[in-house]
């Protein structure tokens, strides 16, 4: 049997040498990085000649598909695919594969942390012992909220809200209600969770998380509506993406009082800005989108989008093909 063409991939983030390995075994492999300003013309000299390109956080645009004559294959190394031009790729016939499932477990655990981080006001706590101000028991002013035997409403119930969920409900005793077209059936929360309008959530729950993807219909569906029908002193976490969110309206909520805090894993704008009012909040607990940032996690990223995109080079179906529709 013949072996397989070589083919040309552009790694545009940095991958595992091991996964990196596989790649140099099967085709020839240029490393550029689009965001370190040293590599940007190494990036745009290999675009026109790439079959394949693999790695994450970069803003793919239609633009750039146009310089990418010979792209056949895009392999994201992220469950989200909202840095891609989808019907671009669709007309081309690119092929886009992602990497569900391998983060839902360590995204859902982020997501749980934020929950009790601005539940029990912890890095303000643990500030406050950092910084020398431990000076007598605390007083109820610093006293914090209980989350266990609370309400939390989901918006997204894909893989990582039914983690979410699990978390809440059977090591929480939580009330898990979740919005959404239909009903799931979520592995091991049977009669546990409920499906009920975005308004009914909203009105009901003491915690709303984010789990949805962001698409043409989610952005900006939290608003100042929104953050108005939550139930006073609720408490925000988005573990999704932040253009879900209309950061002003949610600055207003949070000095208002409407809301007791806000869980952000994410931000309209990435890194978020020094100048934004929303980092040094003191109702805010501001993560650098690390939701599936452990080292087995994001090893295990790296592998299924390696996967992926060596399949789709060979001409096989990958593990995670992205269905454009
Ligand atoms: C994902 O996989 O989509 C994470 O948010 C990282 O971008």
């Amino acid at each position: 049997m013949q072996p397989a063409p070589r083919k040309s991939v552009l790694v545009f983030r940095e991958l595992p040498p091991d996964q990196l390995a596989r790649l140099h075994a099967a085709h020839d492999v240029i490393v550029a990085n689009p965001r370190k300003p040293e590599q940007l013309a190494l990036f745009e000299q290999a675009l026109p000649r790439v079959q394949g390109m693999i790695g994450s956080s970069y803003p793919v645009d239609a633009g750039l598909l146009e310089r990418a004559a010979s792209l056949e294959v895009i392999s994201s190394i992220s469950v989200g695919v909202d840095n891609y031009p989808l019907p671009a790729l669709r007309e081309r016939g690119i092929t886009l594969c992602h990497t569900p499932g391998v983060l839902t477990e360590t995204t859902a655990d982020t997501i749980f942390a934020l929950v009790m981080a601005t539940s029990r006001r912890l890095v303000e706590l643990a500030l406050h012992v950092r910084e020398g101000r431990w000076n007598r028991n605390i007083g109820e002013d610093l006293f914090g909220w209980d989350v266990h035997g609370k309400t939390m409403g989901i918006i997204g119930f894909g893989r990582i809200g039914q983690a979410v969920a699990r978390r809440a409900a059977l090591g929480f005793n939580m009330r898990v209600l979740y919005s959404g077209r239909r009903d799931v059936q979520a592995p091991g929360l049977e009669g546990k969770t409920t499906r009920v309008s975005l308004e009914a959530l909203l009105a009901a729950a003491d915690i709303v998380v984010l789990t949805l993807p962001l698409t043409a219909e989610t952005r900006g569906m939290i608003g100042r509506g929104e953050l108005q029908a939550m139930k006073p002193g609720a408490i925000l976490i988005n573990g999704a993406r932040g253009a879900i969110v209309q950061e002003d309206a949610l600055l207003d909520a949070l000095n208002d009082g409407r809301l007791r805090a806000a869980g952000l894993d994410v931000f309209a704008t990435e890194p978020l800005p020094l100048d934004s009012p929303l980092r040094l909040h003191p109702r805010v607990t501001a993560l650098p989108h690390i939701g599936s940032a452990t080292h087995e996690t994001r090893h295990g990223m790296a592998e299924l989008a390696t996967t992926n995109l060596l399949q789709a080079l060979a001409g096989e179906r990958p593990a995670a093909l992205y269905a454009l529709g």
